[in-house]
Formats: C-alpha cells, structure tokens, sequence
C-alpha cells in the first residue's frame, strides 16, 4: 500500500542516522569519538533521579491532566515568569513528552497550506520539515556568521509578508550557538508586533551560554499575546530520555494544543513530570558545574579548530556546539563529514544538514570529554594534509 502523499515531504534529524552509522562502525571494531549528538553528556542529577525513582514508587504511574499536573504547570509559569520578566500563570503552560512535540502541535494548529514561514537556516531541522510536511511555505533566513549567527535584519524585515503565519527564533540556537542579542529581538518585536502572526520562540538552550543570558522577546510590548515560548528539561537537566518539556502559550491557543495532545499522547507520563518538578524546585548546582564545563571545552574545542588548516571557528554564546565554516578545506560539508567519520573516526555532522546556508560548516557537539574532544582534534589534525 503507498504512503500518503504528505509523507513524501516530511523530512528527518540527520544526527541520528550518524549516531546509527557511528554506532555501526564502531560495532565492526571501529574506534569513533562522538560529536554528533546533541544531548549533554552528563548524568540527569541524582535529587531528579530520585524523586523520578520515589514518584514510580508512590503510584505516579497512571494517567494524568492532558496538559500537565496543575502543580507543575504553576511552577513552570513561576519558573518561566521569574527567568524570562514576564507574567504567566500555569493555565498557559502545557506539559508535552519533550520540547519537539510543541513545534508539531503549533504548526498543526495555525498553518494552512500556502502560509508562510520564516525560520532560522542553518536551523533545527524539524522546522523545516514540518513545514514542508503542513504544505506550508518555506522562508529560511539565513544566519550571518559575522553577526554571531543572528539573522540580517533587513533581509528579515524584507523575508516578511502578509502571508506570513510563522517567525521561529531560536536563542541560543542550534547548530550555531548564536545568541539573538537584546537589540535584535526588540527590532524584530516592532516588526511583527503589528501583523497577524505567530512567534515561536525555542528557548531549549536557554541555561546554556557564557556570555550574558540570553532574553526572550516575550518581554516586549504586545509580543506575549502572539508568542510562544518552547522550553523543557532535555538540555537543562541532562533529562533527553525522561522525555519532559512544555510550550507557553497565549490564552487563545492552549485549547487547540491540548486537543492535539490528547489525540496523540494523553498526557505526559506522571512520573517524569513529578521528576520535573524536583529539578525546577531544587538545587541548580548541577546545572552551574555542567555550564562550567562545557565552557571550558567549547574554549578548547573552538582553539583546537582554528589551529587546523581550512577551518575558520567563531566563539559560540550558548548551547554546546561549535559550528566551524570549513570552506577554506576546498570540501562540501557533507563530503568532509564522511572524511571524518570514516578516516579520522570522528562522528559530526555536515552544516548542510540544517539547511541550505548550513553549507561550508560543521556541526560538532562539545558534549563529550575534554580529552575525547583533543583527540578528535588530534585525529582531524592528523587527516587534515587529505585538503592543505
Ligand atoms: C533547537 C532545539 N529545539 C528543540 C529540541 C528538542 O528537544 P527535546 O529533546 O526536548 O524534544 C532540540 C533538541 O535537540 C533542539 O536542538
């Protein structure tokens, strides 16, 4: 029987089809240092352990609230109105299986075919394909690595229509690490403010950077209302396989996005949400020493690269990727991919998977050891007379 049609254009996170190849090799004998990944490589705290561990015990095992216990719905509001200087009440919060299902549930909502969208390329994948996948249309904007990754504003004002439907900003982003800086997102909320549209707003990496803390544009005049806010506990709180994030909505969405969660998933599974509450209202200790660290191998990592011929690395702000433009290698970012992972051993991903303007970079994740991230400097080094 053939698929239907719609199936033809959704598309994929290309990552874990490298994490499946890196693991292929390596199972034939291979040895492969992994920087595909985009998960920390940090145990989930063990006080979140434990009350995951506690609330199995205690019975958290049944159905809960489509959207969310209304406990942990209030302390996100409070958690996310107290980070971001804005006013939000649990009533707006809906607790999904991680932070992606938001970007499907939003889209499904308010695209009709034809509707534009303006999304970050190099991007997270998923926006893309969900857009191609809703019939809607693609505006990719084109990240400028001399602006830290941010978009060029007169391309965005420019990029916009009165067909868009959709802006997505993702701050601190991924594969980039750019920071969207205050000035920027304030210039963007002028030019949106007014128009018949959504913002969404991926704030996943939001704990993540080393700069200054990244804002949201939800502090803006007018912008709470046409924004929405994905966040979670994937990055924060190393919990990517607890499943556990949540979308911010505006009053007049939340009863759509709870229809589409209780078609799909029900609820949330009750005991991760109970772990959830435990990280937002316990110590925040784990998550200051995991940033520590990863800013001492993104300083590492970002040196490591610049030392090798054709490589030209930026300071990345937050999240923990590096995303070096390689263009001086002479190779396609997808061709220097297979290089490396087949002949240095080490698995990272072609820019070109996040897109069109992802072309000439490279994605490497520093959510590993220190001294596995020298030695896979050590090995791309050793590979790298294969270009000069
Ligand atoms: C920008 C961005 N948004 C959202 C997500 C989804 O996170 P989750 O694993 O919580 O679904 C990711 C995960 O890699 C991401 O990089």
């Amino acid at each position: 029987m053939k698929l239907a049609e719609r199936m033809s254009r959704i598309g994929t996170e290309s990552a874990f089809e490298v994490l499946a190849r890196a693991r292929a090799l390596e199972a034939q004998g291979k040895s492969i240092i992994h920087l595909e990944i985009g998960q920390p490589d940090f145990p989930t705290p063990q006080h979140i352990k434990e009350a995951g561990k506690k609330a199995i015990d205690d019975g958290w095992t049944g159905y809960g609230p489509t959207a969310g216990f209304p406990e942990v719905r209030e302390a996100i509001a409070e958690y996310i109105s107290r980070t971001r200087g804005i006013t939000v009440s649990g009533s707006n919060v809906c607790i999904v299986p991680g932070g992606k299902p938001i970007m499907y549930f939003l889209m499904t909502a308010i695209l009709e075919p034809g509707d534009e969208v303006i999304y970050p390329n190099p991007g997270f994948p998923i926006y893309e394909s969900l857009v191609d996948f809703l019939g809607a249309k693609r505006v990719p904007m084109p990240l400028v690595e001399e602006r830290g990754f941010s978009f060029d504003l007169t391309t965005f004002e420019q990029a916009l229509s009165p067909k868009t439907k959709l802006v997505v900003l993702n701050s601190p982003g991924n594969p980039t690490g750019g920071v969207i800086p205050k000035d920027d997102l304030k210039r963007i909320a002028d030019l949106v403010r007014d128009r018949d549209l959504v913002v969404l707003s991926d704030e996943i990496y939001s704990r993540i950077f080393y700069e200054e803390a990244p804002e949201s544009i939800t502090q803006f005049d007018g912008m709470l209302e046409k924004t929405v806010i994905l966040d979670g506990f994937s990055k924060t709180y190393s919990m990517t396989g607890w499943r556990l994030g949540y979308g911010v909505f505006p009053a007049w969405l939340t009863t759509a996005i709870e229809r589409l969660m209780v078609n799909s998933n029900s609820c949330t599974a009750s005991f991760t949400q109970r772990a959830g509450l435990a990280a937002l209202q316990g110590p925040q200790d784990a998550v200051d020493v995991m940033v520590k660290e990863f800013r001492r191998r993104r300083d590492a990592i970002v040196a490591g690269l610049n030392s090798i011929p054709g490589f030209r690395c930026s300071t990345p702000a937050g999240a923990f990727y590096a995303f070096p433009n390689i263009t001086g290698t002479g190779m396609s970012s997808k061709a220097l991919e297979e290089l490396l992972m087949t002949e240095a051993g080490v698995s990272c991903l072609s820019g070109a998977a996040f897109g069109e303007y992802g072309n000439g970079y490279m994605r490497f994740s520093y959510a590993n050891s220190l001294e596995n991230i020298e030695e896979a400097l050590n090995r791309i080094r050793r590979v790298s007379s294969r270009w000069t």
